[in-house]
């Protein structure tokens, strides 16, 4: 793990285990409504911390676009790393495996940190009995920051290795759908013109890129996208807190099914930060396509 992201993750470490044995002792010395306040408030904290980010709901998410019909399983944002480990990969697996998607699609984000040590805990993709394709996110490029060096070839080669195919720049035929898949566009290595080249003019594509920041620049038929994590930490009516996602279209595409944009954007399965998930569970999300009738 590079040095800055083991002394942040040191850091919040400290603060949350604080706050974990602090709430209690204050609302020991605290009066009634305090007391309740307080309560509600660990509950919340040790919910967020140890409970929701290992539950994986599956949902199914129908879409409408000028597509052949198809039901395709979108994970995003594993990080494995300090936090998530390969027990989740193995649940997330098996559940893909019983889901009856057609193939999987992964835009990017498997690691948070040192990649040689943490992309082993990706192997139970090799048990995978469906098609995975992925992208490339920001944090396989970099373990931190843009000055470590560049560690997606690592990242790559385990995918390949565990039957991932990982698509830079590049795109592949699923059935009748082409899956084009940029490299990480959030630090700007992806090339349209180079994703796109062997893509006949007028075929079915579902692009892939990580960060949904790409509808600004191309919107095909479907665009599938993650980075944002849904914010990680949701509140109810608001959704994301307000300056958390990090992209320029912010809460404009923070999570869940675009019609308007035809994208989808995954709020991921794992955390990175303080590694808390509140009222935002690690999902895989069934894409259902119901073709739209031509007039
Ligand atoms: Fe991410």
């Amino acid at each position: 793990m590079s040095r800055r992201i083991s002394s942040f993750f040191l850091i919040g470490e400290i603060l949350l285990w604080l706050l974990i044995f602090g709430v209690p002792v204050l609302g020991f010395f605290s009066g009634f409504f305090w007391k309740i306040f307080l309560g509600i408030f660990w509950g919340c904290l040790v919910w967020a911390r140890f409970f929701e980010p290992k539950i994986i709901r599956v949902r199914t998410q129908k879409i409408s676009v000028s597509l052949p019909k198809f039901r395709l399983a979108v994970i995003s944002d594993l990080h494995v790393g300090p936090l998530k480990k390969r027990k989740f990969v193995a649940r997330l697996v098996e559940k893909l495996n019983r889901s009856g998607a057609d193939a999987v699609l992964i835009p990017g984000d498997f690691v948070w940190g040192d990649a040689v040590k943490f992309s082993p805990e990706l192997v139970p993709f090799q048990n995978l009995k469906i098609p995975a394709f992925a992208t490339l996110g920001n944090h396989d490029h970099f373990a931190e920051k843009k000055s470590d060096p560049d560690q997606s070839a690592i990242v790559e080669n385990f995918l390949k290795k565990f039957g991932v195919r990982v698509l830079r720049n590049s795109a592949e035929k699923l059935g009748k759908i082409w899956i084009a898949g940029t490299d990480d566009n959030y630090s700007h290595f992806h090339d349209l013109l180079e994703t796109f080249k062997k893509i006949p003019v007028g075929a079915p594509v579902i692009l892939l890129a990580h960060s949904p920041s790409i509808a600004d620049e191309i919107s095909p038929a479907l665009t599938v996208s993650g980075h944002t994590h849904g914010g990680q930490i949701r509140v109810p009516i608001l959704g994301a807190i307000p300056f958390v996602i990090p992209t320029k279209n912010g809460k404009k595409l923070e999570k869940g099914w675009y019609a308007a944009r035809r994208i989808f954007v995954s709020g991921g399965v794992g955390e990175v930060g303080l590694g808390m998930r509140f009222l935002n569970f690690p999902e895989i999300t069934i894409l259902e396509n119901v073709p739209l009738k031509k007039s």
